[in-house]
């Protein structure tokens, strides 16, 4: 497992972190036996895995499950899980029992989005011993008030307030940033400027680490095609080619073979 003091120093030793979303059992299996550095039980799981348009109607229950079937499969590998929409916007003691049930369906760390006005509370669950990770820039949560999944950081003045944001997540203790969709030039400054490490999706090569949905690094959904995803893998059509050929042998009789039977 990577401890959480591994994946701090990971920036200062000039070593790049991976992340990948992760939401099941069968999956976890899988990230467990690669080199990923840290595995994140995003809220997208409400989008990838639920087929909703945002994140906005994963809640804790949702969370929870998939938190508990990734920790199943994922063998002590660093988990941060995504605290939902409004979680911690609650009352302190619904945002600390929701975390308490994420930390104790196994996750090691979660993931809050936004930046001012968040730094109270999260400065509140770092000291109370849990590690939190912050996100910044294209906060999927906010989709509505951004006006929908637009880069972020264009304006001199939006830029200004993120490269703000950044440092006060840092002063209150979170241990990692993830910045998302921001233009590459800013998040090198943001990244040049914090001691703690961040990290990328759909910002730049400069930041300390690269984060991307695991279905997207798969190639699972052929209609999402954004220019930051890399697809690794044609993972639809090899499924969908699998599937034809298993349909095309139970109907010439081909499946099963008299080895397959008793
Ligand atoms: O929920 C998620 O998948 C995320 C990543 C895109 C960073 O927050």
């Amino acid at each position: 497992m990577k401890q959480i003091q591994e994946i701090t120093s990971a920036k200062s030793q000039g070593h790049k972190l991976s992340m990948v979303t992760c939401y099941d059992y069968s999956f976890a299996k899988i990230v467990a036996a690669s080199n990923i550095d840290i595995v994140l039980v995003g809220d997208s799981a409400a989008m990838v895995i639920h087929g909703y348009k945002n994140t906005i109607p994963a809640n804790i229950d949702l969370m929870e499950s998939h938190v508990a079937a990734v920790s199943r499969g994922i063998n002590n590998k660093f988990l941060v899980a995504d605290m939902p929409f409004l979680e911690h916007r609650k009352s302190k003691k619904k945002t600390m029992t929701s975390i308490d049930r994420l930390m104790k369906a196994g996750a090691n760390a979660v993931k809050i989005e936004g930046g001012k006005n968040h730094t109270d509370i999260i400065k509140y669950i770092v000291d109370s011993g849990v590690p939190v990770m912050g996100h910044l820039g294209l906060t999927p949560q906010s989709v509505h008030s951004l006006g929908g999944w637009k880069i972020q950081g264009r304006t001199e003045e939006n830029a200004k307030q993120l490269f703000d944001d950044a440092e006060n997540l840092e002063k209150a203790g979170v241990f990692a940033i993830v910045l998302e969709m921001i233009p590459a030039d800013l998040s090198k400054k943001i990244t040049e400027n914090l001691k703690i490490p961040t990290i990328g999706i759909g910002a730049g090569p400069d930041t300390s680490g690269q984060v991307l949905v695991l279905q997207d690094i798969l190639g699972m959904n052929k209609d999402f095609n954004p220019t930051f995803v890399r697809k690794y893998l044609e993972g639809f059509s090899l499924m969908q080619n699998s599937l034809d050929k298993f349909n095309e042998e139970v109907k010439t009789g081909n499946f099963p073979s008299s080895k397959e039977s008793f």
